[in-house]
């Protein structure tokens, strides 16, 4: 989650801990769901550039939602599933196997980056999305994946975008700008988790300068969009009370005792103002896709 700001939905707690990843599954696998079309045309743009990868490796799969687009997106690549966490890899096997491309899947368990170095062959392509932020030294780890890559290979980061938005500027109660506070809150949250990882180390998240510090060249970025408008179907309204809940939980004692009110009663399944029934819910949300190619 770019220097993503989708940090609701993210880990709060540094790598590693399994039961907390676990315990997201459901949150990451319909927010990936429902990111489906930003995530189709982001593999489609990088359909364009990469000719028939022999080997994807989605490094930080979490549920394997993307891991199964790659699958769809690209027919003749074998697709390598990477992550800390057993019981998401495990959902990732058994979506691929659901999907029909169980033959051409395989899953990788361990610590990111250093497991990269168990992989059998390198990659022809490379996929990180909202997992580097999640590693201490992120030019280390950058650097770590551009080693796994084929000559030629491309490495291709999701990290940064926009913080999302579901709700316009005044809802008719509390102070108007609720989600840009949520915002700033999420941001401090952010960089405490981003200090207590293990090896963090700051530095300039400057994403195509640091992939041509790892040593790639043709580096591009590209933004894509989500942009489901009111009224919404019943599955984006659902993802949205999700979204405000861990927010709720995540930031909630950070908020002032307004905007924890206001939270609360979006968040009231029996008001009509909540957002499981206002009209005006909206999901609009941007990602953006760094790539970079290894030297031949
Ligand atoms: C925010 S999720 C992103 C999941 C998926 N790539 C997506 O975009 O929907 C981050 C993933 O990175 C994994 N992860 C975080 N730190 C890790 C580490 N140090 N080693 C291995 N996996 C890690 C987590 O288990 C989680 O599945």
């Amino acid at each position: 989650m770019a220097h993503d700001h989708d940090h609701t939905h993210d880990h709060q707690h540094g790598h590693g801990h399994d039961h907390d990843w676990a315990e997201l599954a459901p949150l990451l696998e319909s927010q990936a769901e429902l990111f489906t079309p930003l995530y189709e045309r982001a593999l489609n743009w990088l359909a364009k550039e990469v000719t028939e990868p022999g080997l994807i490796v989605d490094a930080g799969s979490g549920p394997g939602v993307i891991s199964c687009l790659f699958a769809e997106t690209f027919p003749g690549a074998r697709i390598v599933a990477v992550d800390g966490s057993e019981p998401l890899l495990e959902r990732a096997g058994d979506r691929a196997g659901r999907q029909g491309v169980g033959d051409r899947f395989g899953t990788l368990a361990g610590e990111l980056p250093e497991v990269l170095g168990e992989l059998d062959y390198p990659a022809d392509l490379l996929w990180a999305s909202r997992s580097v932020h999640h590693l201490g030294d992120q030019a280390a780890a950058l650097a770590a994946c551009a080693a796994r890559l084929a000559p030629g290979g491309t490495l291709a980061v999701m990290e940064g975008g926009l913080p999302p938005r579901f709700l316009p500027r005044d809802i008719g109660f509390g102070r108007p700008g609720l989600q840009a506070r949520i915002d700033a809150v999420e941001e401090e949250r952010f960089g405490r988790m981003r200090a207590e990882l293990p090896g963090s180390v700051a530095v300039v998240e400057d994403w195509p300068a640091l992939l041509t510090s790892a040593g790639l060249h043709h580096t591009r970025s590209r933004t894509f969009l989500l942009d489901l408008p009111a009224p919404v179907t019943d599955r984006a309204r659902a993802y949205v009370v999700t979204a405000l809940t861990r927010t709720r939980e995540v930031v909630g004692e950070d908020l002032d005792a307004d905007d924890l009110a206001t939270l609360d009663r979006l968040l009231d399944p029996g008001d009509r103002a909540s957002v499981h029934h206002r009209p005006d819910v909206f999901v609009l949300a941007a990602h953006t896709v760094h790539a970079a190619v290894r030297p031949v």
